[in-house]
């Protein structure tokens, strides 16, 4: 084989994009691990869950399908493979029966079991990569358990924290994160991340939680959901907001009667005449 033809691994392509490369990276449990055991304590019930070794096993066949599909408004509401389909579209990426697809490189921030990893890499081609960043141990497990025949991509797993992105500035061309903003302990912080490490032109998509009224009653609850579980619901306008304070431009929302799948472009580079 000659040189240009050597295939470089998933897993080292994703040790390329960091901003510092661990010495000696660990990837013996199949993703790469970048907390390793020194990893903080769950902050919130919702992550004790995610973190749990219970939840996992659930996740993807009846915790996401049916708590997620009541929150978008089932049986009105798009399902999991209209929401994934969304998702690939608003990214820029293809469909996975298209023919041309995209070499993009995608992260999907929160990646829980690879649900979404999954549908983004069948939305990208040859020589694409996509990185799937989780915080749990026991997501990831499943995650890499279910990795085969994901998609025409490639699939790299990655143990980090998503409120403080390991990778350089600039290096996906789209980011996605459902299902997650809202278990942050610092929702704001992990979107400014989710800009820095987007390319200028990259897409973000974003489905998180929407508080439907903006009654006294519905932020008392959100307030008490935020202080007992971890778990914030977002105003109907804020996310959108905080896209386009962060300089994101073509900024879009669909709204569910208790989620919102929001979506925005990095500014692209000025064109100089
Ligand atoms: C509800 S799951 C979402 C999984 C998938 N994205 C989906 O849409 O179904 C939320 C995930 O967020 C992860 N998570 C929460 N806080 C995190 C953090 N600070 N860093 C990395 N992952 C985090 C949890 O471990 C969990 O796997």
């Amino acid at each position: 084989m000659s040189p240009s033809r050597v295939r470089v691994s998933a897993l080292d392509r994703t040790i390329g994009l960091l901003k510092e490369p661990p010495a000696s990276p660990d990837a013996s449990a199949g993703y790469l691990d970048l907390l390793g055991p020194a990893a903080e304590p769950p902050p919130s019930l919702a992550q004790s869950m995610m973190r749990s070794t219970f939840l996992p096993r659930i996740y993807e066949r009846v915790w996401r399908p049916v708590g997620f599909n009541l929150a978008k408004g089932w049986p009105l509401g798009p399902d999991t493979a209209a929401e994934q389909a969304t998702a690939r579209d608003w990214l820029g990426l293809a469909q996975p029966a298209d023919t041309a697809k995209p070499s993009a490189t995608v992260l999907d921030v929160a990646c829980g079991p690879g649900n979404v990893t999954r549908a983004l890499a069948a939305g990208v081609g040859e020589g694409g990569l996509v990185v799937g960043l989780d915080a749990s141990e026991t997501m990831l497990a499943r995650a890499v358990a279910a990795r085969n025949g994901s998609g025409d991509g490639e699939v790299c797993y990655v143990r980090g924290n998503a409120v403080d992105l390991p990778f350089r500035d600039g290096t996906f061309d789209a980011v996605c994160c459902f299902g997650a903003l809202y278990m942050f302990d610092d929702p704001w912080g992990a979107l400014d991340g989710m800009v820095r490490v987007l390319r200028p032109g990259g897409r973000l998509i974003i489905l998180t939680s929407r508080r439907p009224v903006a009654l006294p009653v519905s932020r008392l609850t959100g307030e008490v959901l935020r202080r007992a579980a971890g778990f914030t619901v977002f105003g109907d306008r804020e996310v959108t907001n905080a896209l386009t304070s962060r300089g994101l431009t073509a900024v879009r929302q669909h709204r569910y009667p208790l989620m919102q799948l929001v979506a925005g472009t990095r500014q692209p580079p000025a064109k100089h005449p």
